[in-house]
């Protein structure tokens, strides 16, 4: 696939199949995503990767939690308020995917349905997270981006869809204990990967991005 084919076609998939990819086809993908420019070449990324039983015992508890009203308790806070021009895109992007869905933004049984679907991963068969030493600055959490959207991309090669997503991480003391993630590494991130299950709407929701030139500058060219 051409590069900017991948980049352009790419957009978060929020519901899977059930069929897993190989270990060799993963292990295909986290090389090619492994070759992500980082600070300095230190490479900062440790990664781990769940699926079948160990995801499954994750999920099982992750939702356990959620019915128990344990709070979402992300390692790397959420933020709580933003500035005006991103809260607008992310307004804008909570109507499309409710429009998608046939659903009233706002609505609690709707926001409670959502969250759910979050912490089952979306019936991902794989969840790669995506973890740094705690002693790194927010310097490595750009590194870890650019993992992030190689693995994504590298995923689409093997016919793979995929979403980042800060939910799969809510409670990452379960993934620590579940993958036997030493105590000094961050959980930042997860990035469910699978087949995509193209019936389901949760995949017709498309991200409208603003116009390239209201983000960019360009002088002297
Ligand atoms: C840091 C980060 C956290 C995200 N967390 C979630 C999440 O918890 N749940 C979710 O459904 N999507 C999550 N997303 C996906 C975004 O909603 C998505 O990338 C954005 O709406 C643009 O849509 P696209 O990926 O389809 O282009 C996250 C993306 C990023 C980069």
């Amino acid at each position: 696939m051409n590069v900017i084919d991948a980049i352009m076609s790419r957009r978060s998939i929020r519901a899977f199949k059930p069929e897993p990819p190989t270990e060799d086809e993963l292990m295909k993908i986290l090389a090619a995503a492994n070759q992500s420019p980082s600070w300095a070449d230190t490479q900062p990324w440790e990664v781990f990767a769940a699926g079948g039983a160990a995801l499954a015992r994750i999920r099982e508890r992750f939702l356990a939690n959620y019915e128990n009203g344990v709070p979402l308790g992300n390692d790397v806070p959420r933020p709580c308020e933003w500035p005006p021009g991103p809260k607008q895109r992310m307004l804008n992007f909570i109507e499309a995917r409710c429009a998608a869905l046939g659903v009233i933004p706002g609505d609690e049984a709707e926001r409670e349905a959502s969250m759910r679907r979050n912490l089952e991963f979306f019936g991902a068969p794989v969840v790669v997270y995506l973890c740094l030493h705690k002693d790194l600055t927010p310097w490595s959490y750009f590194d870890l981006g650019l993992f992030a959207q190689s693995l994504m991309l590298a995923g689409m090669e093997y016919s793979m869809g995929s979403v980042v997503a800060v939910n799969l991480v809510a409670y990452p003391d379960i993934i620590r204990q579940e993958l036997e993630i030493p105590d000094e590494y961050t959980v930042m991130i997860g990035i469910a990967l699978g087949y995509e299950d193209p019936e389901d709407n949760a995949n017709q929701v498309r991200s409208i991005r603003r116009p390239v030139e209201d983000a960019v500058v360009i002088k002297g060219l």
